[in-house]
């Protein structure tokens, strides 16, 4: 065969639901020269990963730090560490990674109870309440903090008391809202959290940091049954993420480079400071759209900062419209996905791409494309 050129990626702006824009410093990061992966340099930096995760989760959890693998990984990193079979769970479902959550328990063994929502909403905290007092000894409880494909921000506090109270552990999926918004995994009580490095971290795909509580830790640890997956069992990765540093698989390294620099610009920024950002530029775009006469069509008063998931105005052909932006304005937002396929476009604010620059890009290309 010909050999391909190099490749060489268009510039675009990345407003869909991740992966978002990555700052130059992160890229650069990237392109350092390779050490080992148990070189004392390394660890060290490991180390301030894992403090740095611990701030941006707002957590004192010693078991924090970063899946090597996607969002998706620390998702089943979460169930298989937790769940053994027979094992009851409860799982709130109000769009796709709920649904995904689900599918991951059932392959741990467990009895899944799922608890509704019509997409767009979020979990009731009575919702929860009701799951609790009819299934049997509920081991865990799992909701999607931001729901990627809906636009919907499940509030957290007083679902996990319930769970709390009923001697469940709690499970957060934390992949889009870590960094755009509010995430405390200490004051919350969340026993397991996953989130992922693209959305508002704002680092390409390839690492899930997560956190487990002590209570969560000694559950894994104590299991009756092996973890059935030999590449996410926390009682052999904590021993090259903690203190023993003995090999377990190739650490990513640039991309552990990356998250370090990506936190480095969280933590330099602030989160109060970047929560506020996301917020702005959400409701800069939320009037923006309704000056067009659009709308944002997830549950009001729980419409996520980070992911805006706009109503596609009757008869506009929706995938025409996102194919023009990404061909003549260079912007990517995303599509609906399972029953608000055709019905919605997903608009990414998060971490870099939070910005007024993107707000106002997307909405002149929109108005433009619109008018026809
Ligand atoms: C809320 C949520 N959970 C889980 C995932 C899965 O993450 P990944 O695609 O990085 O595996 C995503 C990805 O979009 C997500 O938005």
């Amino acid at each position: 065969m010909e050999i391909p050129k190099a490749f060489e990626p268009p510039p675009r702006r990345l407003m869909g639901p991740g992966p978002s824009d990555v700052a130059p410093a992160v890229l650069q990061a990237m392109s350092r020269p390779l050490v080992g992966h148990l070189d004392p340099a390394f660890v060290k930096m490991m180390e301030e990963i894992k403090a740095m995760l611990r701030q941006a989760f707002l957590t004192q959890n010693e078991m924090t730090f970063p899946v090597s693998g996607t969002g998706s990984a620390g998702m089943e990193f979460c169930f298989v560490n937790l769940i053994e079979p027979g094992d009851e769970v409860i799982i709130g479902v109000n769009g796709v990674f709920g649904t995904r959550m689900c599918d991951v328990a059932e392959r741990c063994g467990a009895r899944v109870t799922r608890v509704e929502a019509p997409w767009g909403n979020i979990i009731e905290a009575e919702q929860i309440a009701v799951a609790l007092g009819k299934v049997p000894k509920p081991k865990l409880v799992a909701i999607v903090h931001a729901e990627t494909s809906t636009g919907a921000l499940t509030p957290v506090e007083e679902i996990s008391r319930l769970v709390y109270q009923a001697g469940a552990l709690f499970l957060l999926d934390a992949v889009t809202s870590l960094g755009g918004c509010p995430v405390r995994i200490d004051e919350w009580a969340v026993d397991a959290v996953y989130s992922g490095s693209q959305k508002c971290l704002s680092c390409p795909p390839g690492l899930s940091p997560v956190s487990l509580s002590p209570r969560a830790l000694e559950i894994a640890t104590r299991r009756k049954t092996k973890v059935q997956s030999w590449y996410l069992d926390v009682n052999l990765l904590a021993a090259y993420w903690g203190q023993e540093r003995v090999y377990h698989h190739t650490a990513p390294i640039s991309m552990n480079y990356a998250l370090h620099e990506a936190l480095r610009l969280v933590l330099t920024e602030g989160l109060e400071n970047r929560w506020h950002r996301h917020e702005q530029n959400h409701l800069a775009l939320r009037s923006g759209l309704e000056a067009m006469g659009m709308k944002i069509m997830s549950q009001a008063g729980h419409q996520l900062w980070q992911l805006n998931a706009v109503s596609v105005p009757e008869g506009v052909d929706e995938a025409a419209v996102r194919k023009q932006l990404l061909a003549t304005y260079n912007l990517e937002i995303g599509a609906g996905l399972g029953p608000l396929k055709g019905k919605i476009w997903r608009i990414g604010l998060m971490g870099e791409t939070s910005r007024k620059e993107n707000v106002d890009a997307v909405l002149a290309a929109l108005r433009e494309i619109l008018k026809g």
